[in-house]
């Protein structure tokens, strides 16, 4: 009964929704391919700082991080320093004591671009001043100070789909009539079906789960729980809504964090293996989810800088036909993902979901419509492939290892 009352909703809302009049006032597609870059939030909640946003930016150029495609830095909740008497948001005087247009001023002067992190409501998740009925005087102030992507949360709003379309609706036309071209993030965390209108609010992307921990399964899915594997599973059936200018955002990567994060811990998540670290990449890279790194970039273990830089892998997350991987093949704790590329070529990733045996998991070429000899190449070990059967292709996997190939016929 409740169910259906809330599939009318969803459609209803949907019929409305298509109606909405919401238009940028540019031409170029925002987010075109994934967004990539840094956010605060895991490791730093309100330790935030001027300093530290610089030393990042330093560290993304420095690192190579820069090169291989990063390109954002975004500060999450509490840098906030309430609203003047005109109504106008400040930041915190003591975390940024020259103001928040200085820090983006230095994260451009990189290179790179700045986001900033908001909640359309009165209040943020952390308590600190919301954008709700202060969208315009927002979105200009951010505009003004040259931000390019913004976080918006959904703490505190009421749980209705409605409120949830309109106030997002509303403050991302404010957005757009800043002209400045800002990427806009929904956060209300896949609880109202966003990806059937985060796209027709002129959302790039928005959460389709609750907080991330740095665990590789909690065995339960709440808010409070949700380990890789169990965000990983609502990311089946998403796969249509994806593509350039609006993604499913699985949340941010907890790659290098081994356990250090404050809220990212929760619950006993303790952090996971190189093995399991390397999937969340592999897995994030197949299924066009934002690479957001929330590790000290400044002081990367020598596999955390090799995960988060693996180029072949990049270069799956970001290609310009902006599919998402389907789950094609699931058979207990294996399980095959395939995300087809610009090129013609398939990208696959053999999971092994075991907790402790290795496992030949098999792939029909018939399965990504592939007849004839496979040319394969492994973008973990960066080398091609000798492939024995024409029509059968076998990996041995590890337990919680995601092996992925790319996959193509030979010319
Ligand atoms: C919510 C969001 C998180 C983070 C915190 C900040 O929990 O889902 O990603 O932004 O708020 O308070």
């Amino acid at each position: 009964m409740i169910k259906k009352a809330v599939t009318s909703m969803l459609c209803i809302g949907l019929i409305l929704i298509v109606c909405i009049p919401i238009k940028a006032q540019y031409n170029e597609i925002l987010a075109p391919t994934p967004p990539m870059g840094w956010i605060s939030w895991n490791l730093f909640e309100g330790n935030i700082s001027e300093s530290i946003v610089m030393e990042l930016a330093d560290a993304m150029e420095a690192n190579g991080l820069k090169e291989v495609g990063y390109e954002y830095i975004i500060l999450d909740d509490l840098w906030h320093g309430g609203r003047d008497e005109n109504g106008k948001i400040l930041s915190d005087p003591v975390k940024f004591p020259n103001g928040m247009k200085v820090v983006a001023d230095y994260v451009h002067s990189k290179g790179l671009k700045f986001g900033i992190y908001t909640d359309i409501a009165e209040y943020t998740c952390a308590g600190m001043v919301g954008s709700l009925n202060y969208e315009e005087s927002d979105a200009q102030t951010f505009a003004e100070w040259g931000v390019d992507y913004i976080k918006c949360d959904y703490c505190h709003a009421p749980e209705d789909l409605w409120t949830a379309v309109d106030r997002y609706g509303k403050f991302i036309k404010a957005v757009r009539a800043t002209g400045r071209p800002m990427v806009f993030a929904i956060c209300e965390w896949g609880q109202r079906s966003p990806w059937l209108w985060g796209s027709k609010v002129d959302g790039q992307l928005w959460r389709t789960t609750w907080d991330l921990r740095d665990t590789w399964e909690h065995g339960q899915y709440n808010n409070g729980h949700n380990g890789i594997m169990e965000a990983l599973d609502r990311q089946v059936g998403l796969e249509k809504y994806a593509g350039p200018g609006r993604w499913n955002d699985p949340d941010m990567l907890v790659i290098g964090l081994n356990g250090t994060g404050a809220s990212s811990s929760a619950n006993g998540a303790s952090g996971c293996s190189v093995v399991e670290y390397e999937a969340q990449f592999g897995l994030w890279a197949l299924l066009s989810a934002p690479l957001l790194m929330t590790c000290d970039i400044r002081d990367m273990s020598v596999d955390t800088k090799r995960i988060l830089t693996n180029p072949e892998l990049i270069a799956v997350n970001q290609d310009k036909l902006g599919k998402q991987a389907s789950r094609i093949n699931k058979n207990n704790s294996e399980e095959i993902w395939a995300k087809p590329l610009a090129d013609g070529s398939w990208a696959v990733g053999f999971l092994n979901r075991d907790n402790n045996e290795v496992k030949n998991i098999t792939l029909n070429s018939s399965e990504l419509g592939l007849k004839g000899k496979l040319k394969v190449r492994d973008l973990w070990l960066h080398q091609d492939l000798e492939v024995k059967q024409a029509e059968q292709l076998t990996l041995s996997v590890k337990p919680h290892e995601c092996r992925v190939l790319k996959i193509e016929l030979e010319r």
